[in-house]
C-alpha cells in the first residue's frame, strides 16, 4: 500500500518570528469584524503579500446558508492569481474562542482548492499558519501539503 505523508510544524505564536505574529495578530483583529449569524464561529484571515502589504478578510454568511462566503475565499477574491505583483508568501487563519475543541482552525476543502489555485498560478508556495484563540499554531509551508491528489488545470489539460 502506497502512503501520502505530509510535513508540518507545530509552534506557539510568541516563539515565530515577529513578522508572522503580525500577521496572526491581523488575522485575529479580522475575525472581530466576521458577519457570521447563524453560526456564530468568527473566522479571519491575514494574507501576506510578496512585496510585504498584507490583506484580510473574514467570513461573510448568509440567510441561504450556501451563500455565505469562509474568510479565505474573500481574502483570495481579491488577489488576481496571475498577477505578478499580487504573489502570496503565507496566510493566517484563526477564530474567535467559542467551542471547548481548540485545536488550531484549518481551511475547509473548498477553501484548500481556492488556495491551491493561487499558489500554482504564481509558481510560488504559500505557508498556511493554522491558529487557535490560545496562540497554538500549525503550520505548513507549502499548500499542496493540505490536500492530496488535488485537482489542478493540468486535469483540464491547460
Ligand atoms: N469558515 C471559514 O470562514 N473558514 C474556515 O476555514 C472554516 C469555516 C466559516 C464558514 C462559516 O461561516 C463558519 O465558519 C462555520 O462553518
Amino acid at each position: 500500500m502506497e502512503q501520502f505523508s505530509f510535513p508540518f510544524q507545530r509552534s506557539l505564536n510568541g516563539q515565530l518570528p515577529v513578522e508572522v505574529q503580525q500577521l496572526i495578530v491581523a488575522a485575529r483583529n479580522a475575525a472581530q469584524h466576521a458577519y457570521a449569524p447563524y453560526s456564530n464561529f468568527k473566522v479571519g484571515v491575514a494574507v501576506r503579500m510578496k512585496d510585504g502589504r498584507i490583506i484580510t478578510g473574514a467570513n461573510h454568511e448568509n440567510a441561504s446558508y450556501p451563500a455565505g462566503t469562509c474568510a479565505e475565499r474573500g481574502v483570495l477574491a481579491n488577489i488576481n492569481p496571475n498577477d505578478k505583483q499580487q504573489e502570496i508568501k503565507s496566510m493566517a487563519v484563526t477564530y474567535l474562542a467559542t467551542s471547548p475543541d481548540t485545536f488550531p482552525i484549518s481551511p475547509c476543502g473548498i477553501c484548500r482548492q481556492t488556495i491551491l489555485e493561487q499558489q500554482l498560478a504564481q509558481g510560488a508556495p504559500i505557508t498556511v499558519y493554522m491558529c487557535n484563540p490560545d496562540g497554538e499554531v500549525v503550520y505548513v509551508e507549502d499548500a499542496t501539503s493540505l490536500l492530496p491528489f488535488y485537482f489542478s488545470s493540468k486535469n483540464l489539460g491547460k
